[in-house]
């Protein structure tokens, strides 16, 4: 449980889910969110780590034997495959993104955040940026972490670590929230990120609010179905996603709250994009009373929340690995970690030398591999697994792992079979644009 915690806390609730507010216009997106996760997330996650208990083994081959299991097509394996190709497009933009923060340490720690300004603090983020090399050196320390610790296969001790870490986290952002409160417009947020504005809401928003549900979750992509496998079998699936998925969306919307109070009450940009948490949090840091050491420990926090992440992105990808070719775990780490490296490099000249480039609808490097994975990958991989769990496995098994009875069982099967394949069905139709064709 843990381990799953560690994995689904991460930069998508300190960094993302922020921004991702103010680009979709706020509370329309936050309602939407919400609502992802009552009724898309937390069923779905419940299914994946059922699927990973009764697989025991890496997402392809677990969904190959549970295929078996069923009497079914063994190209379900590939519901696993395509989940573990999404784990190493994420890490090479995730990696990139961790290694901002461990810039930030950096900069907390020599006290560049004292009373800064609001101008000062995005020059700050922008000046980051522009410097292709300083961005390279910290994606590849970051990523030299995670790898180092998935080829040792160590990652125990670090979600041991969580314990405290992630209590320590939540408290660190509840005094933040409260100066911001202090010394920001909470009002402002407050309306902002809750009170209803259905205009807003279009078609991308929902698929973004929806595509952010599976990513905060790390759902979709056979991470929790890795962490499902070595769930004792005592342990109750439906009280574990229930604690996880509460613990996670507070802590998204607690920094969200925070954040946007300063932006606010600092005239700056709600849809300010990726940058935004560097370019405002650094202004509350700076200003408080014991604000640099107060600003070290935030950001020493978020990179360990990115770090657990991190190793569970491609811990999917490294066990396929090892359980089908000859090559050791650490062989299979340089390899698989040399890949996500290169990827990220070109994320990194994205923000940079190769800002103009555009692969795919407009969209520059970095957006077009968020966008796949969170808003194509991520739901469609949730969709199969709901649709494999919801029709094809057989009622007894299901029951047995889940030990859901009376109407908790019901909202299973009703969110499996019904909801979440109309739903996504109905959001990937519609962003193709075929509704308006059709009528
Ligand atoms: N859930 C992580 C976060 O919110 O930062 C990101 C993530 C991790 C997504 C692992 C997917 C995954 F498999």
């Amino acid at each position: 449980m843990l381990a799953t915690a560690g994995s689904a806390i991460g930069l998508g609730n300190i960094w993302k889910l922020p921004y991702m507010i103010g680009v979709n216009g706020g509370s329309a997106f936050v309602i939407i969110f919400i609502a992802s996760i009552i009724f898309l997330a937390i069923p779905l996650m419940m299914t994946e780590i059922m699927l990973g208990r009764r697989g025991q083994k890496n997402p392809l081959d677990a969904m190959k034997s549970l295929a078996k299991e069923a009497n079914v097509s063994s190209l379900w394996s590939w519901v696993g495959g395509m989940g573990m190709l999404a784990g190493v497009l994420i890490l090479s933009f995730y990696s990139v993104v961790g290694g901002w923060v461990l810039s930030y340490v950096l900069s907390a720690v020599q006290g560049v955040f004292s009373n800064i300004s609001a101008e000062q603090a995005a020059n700050n983020f922008n000046n980051l940026l522009a410097q292709p090399l300083t961005l390279l050196m910290w994606h590849s320390i970051f990523l030299l972490m995670t790898m180092v610790i998935v080829a040792r296969g160590v990652s125990e001790g670090l979600e041991k670590a969580n314990n405290i870490l992630i209590p320590l986290l939540f408290a660190i952002l509840l005094v933040l929230l409260g100066y911001s409160m202090s010394v920001g417009d909470m009002s402002a947020a407050f309306t902002f990120m809750f009170s209803p504005d259905f205009s807003k809401v279009t078609s991308v928003a929902i698929l973004s609010a929806l595509g952010h549900a599976f990513f905060t979750l790390s759902l979709g992509m056979g991470a929790v179905m890795v962490y499902g496998s070595y769930l004792g079998k005592n342990e109750s699936i439906g009280q574990t996603t229930l604690f996880i998925a509460i613990l996670d969306t507070a802590l998204g919307l607690l920094t969200g709250l925070a954040i946007y109070a300063l932006v606010f009450a600092n005239q700056l940009e709600p849809g300010a994009g990726p940058g935004l948490i560097f370019q405002t949090l650094p202004i509350a840091l700076g200003s408080m009373p014991a604000g640099n050491l107060f600003a070290t420990l935030f950001f020493v926090l978020v990179g360990f929340a990115a770090w657990t992440s991190s190793i569970s992105l491609i811990e999917p990808a490294v066990a396929w690995v090892i359980e089908n070719t000859k090559l050791s775990r650490i062989m299979a780490s340089i390899i698989l970690g040399l890949t996500v490296w290169l990827i990220g490099v070109s994320v990194v000249l994205s923000f940079n030398e190769w800002q103009d480039i555009k692969i795919a609808f407009g969209l520059g490097i970095f957006d077009s591999l968020d966008k796949l994975t969170s808003t194509v990958m991520l739901p469609l991989g949730g969709l199969l697994m709901a649709i494999f769990a919801g029709y094809l496995m057989k009622k007894q098994h299901i029951a047995e792992e889940l030990g859901l009875h009376g109407w908790a069982f019901t909202f299973w099967k009703v969110t499996n079979t019904i909801i979440a394949p109309v739903a996504v069905i109905i959001v990937f139709l519609n962003l193709l644009g075929v509704f308006e064709k059709l009528f």
